[in-house]
């Protein structure tokens, strides 16, 4: 998948074959304009307001109490890009803004309102790359939605992408002991003592996460089965005898020194027989085609913890090195997930 900029019209194709600045150059304004639109539309709540029904750029601004000059350029872009349409003065949704980037849409939602605070990471990629310095919004965000925006979209992650993870892991016999690393806020852990009801499991994650997960392991009902170990997991106490250490989409999140200390210590934690359980983003390494949208989701990890997607035949390489043994990985559209065991 590549982004691309496709001509309308016979003129606009005549104009991109002629001139071929234009491509790079629109590309890349209009990539920033549409994020940033998009993305402030949601989180404004525009898609949600034009929903119930439309509505001119006036009677839009004024319901929300937004400025009305600023609303009608943000409505004209969200036209031109085609994300909304005008009708006379007023402005309807398409059916697929309607579907994905209301409230309604869950997971697009919710990564994209999450989106305006990676924004605000992602103005710092020149500096980043310049210093080596990235600041990791776990500890020190750069906006003060973030940490809100990320809980939601990581639970809404979750519950979309767990039942994948469980049903390919195909774990016999049923684990009664698993420690969930970087957990956050305990969608995966839920899933699992769902999906194994004699299985207890401790997630070990920063002390925001577990204010949020806390509450939605009580409402689970699963308060008796699921707690927190909260601390760094670089230095914090893991305990041991676990039948499964679960990594999910941590990995890019750490450095490579990182990947590894967590790799030891998933080794020591588990009994022997454990498994280990990586869920993460798939990157094919030198020998594969990156697309587009996993480049994207490695400059994410990159500009908002420092990390990146770790390559498979590296991931591959350190659970060997670790001692791990019958690996095995599968390739699930833009996600990794790879089992080894301590034998
Ligand atoms: C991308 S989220 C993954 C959450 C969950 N495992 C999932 O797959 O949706 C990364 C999680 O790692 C936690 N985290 C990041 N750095 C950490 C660290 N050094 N120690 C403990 N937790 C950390 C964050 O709080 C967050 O919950």
């Amino acid at each position: 998948m590549r982004l691309t900029v496709k001509p309308e019209n016979p003129l606009e194709a005549i104009a991109l074959q002629t001139r071929k600045e234009l491509q790079p150059f629109l590309l890349a304004m209009l990539g920033m304009g549409v994020s940033q639109v998009v993305v402030t539309a949601v989180r404004l709540g525009i898609f949600d307001a034009l929903n119930q029904q439309p509505q001119t750029a006036a009677d839009l601004a004024t319901a929300m109490n937004y400025d009305a000059h600023g609303m009608q350029v943000l409505l004209e872009s969200l036209d031109g890009f085609g994300f909304i349409q005008r009708q006379g003065n007023q402005y309807r949704l398409t059916a697929v803004s309607a579907q994905h980037l209301t409230k309604a849409g869950g997971l697009v939602h919710d990564f994209l309102r999450l989106g305006g605070d990676i924004s605000s990471q992602m103005a710092l990629l020149e500096e980043d790359i310049r210093t080596g310095q990235v600041p990791n919004f776990h500890f020190d965000p750069q906006s003060s939605t973030c940490a809100a925006n990320y809980y939601t979209m990581l639970e809404s992650s979750g519950q979309q992408r767990a039942p994948q993870v469980i049903k390919w892991a195909k774990l016999n016999p049923a684990p009664k002991r698993m420690l969930d690393v970087a957990g956050g806020p305990a969608e995966y852990s839920i899933a699992f003592c769902r999906s194994y009801p004699g299985l207890k499991a401790s997630i070990l994650d920063l002390p925001n996460a577990a204010q949020v997960g806390m509450p939605k392991i009580a409402e689970a009902g699963l308060s008796d089965r699921i707690s927190y170990i909260e601390g760094n997991l670089l230095d914090t106490d893991w305990g041991t005898d676990y039948d499964l250490v679960f990594l999910s989409n941590i990995l890019h999140c750490l450095q490579a020194e990182q990947c590894q200390i967590a790799l030891q210590k998933s080794w020591q934690a588990l009994r022997p027989g454990g498994t280990i359980l990586i869920n993460d983003l798939f990157h094919p390494g030198d020998r594969g085609k990156l697309s587009a949208p996993m480049s994207l989701f490695s400059l994410i990890y990159y500009v908002t913890c420092g990390g990146r997607t770790w390559p498979q035949s590296t991931v591959l390489e350190w659970l060997t090195q670790t001692g791990f043994t019958h690996l095995r990985s599968a390739q699930q559209q833009l996600v990794l997930v790879v089992a080894g065991q301590k034998v």
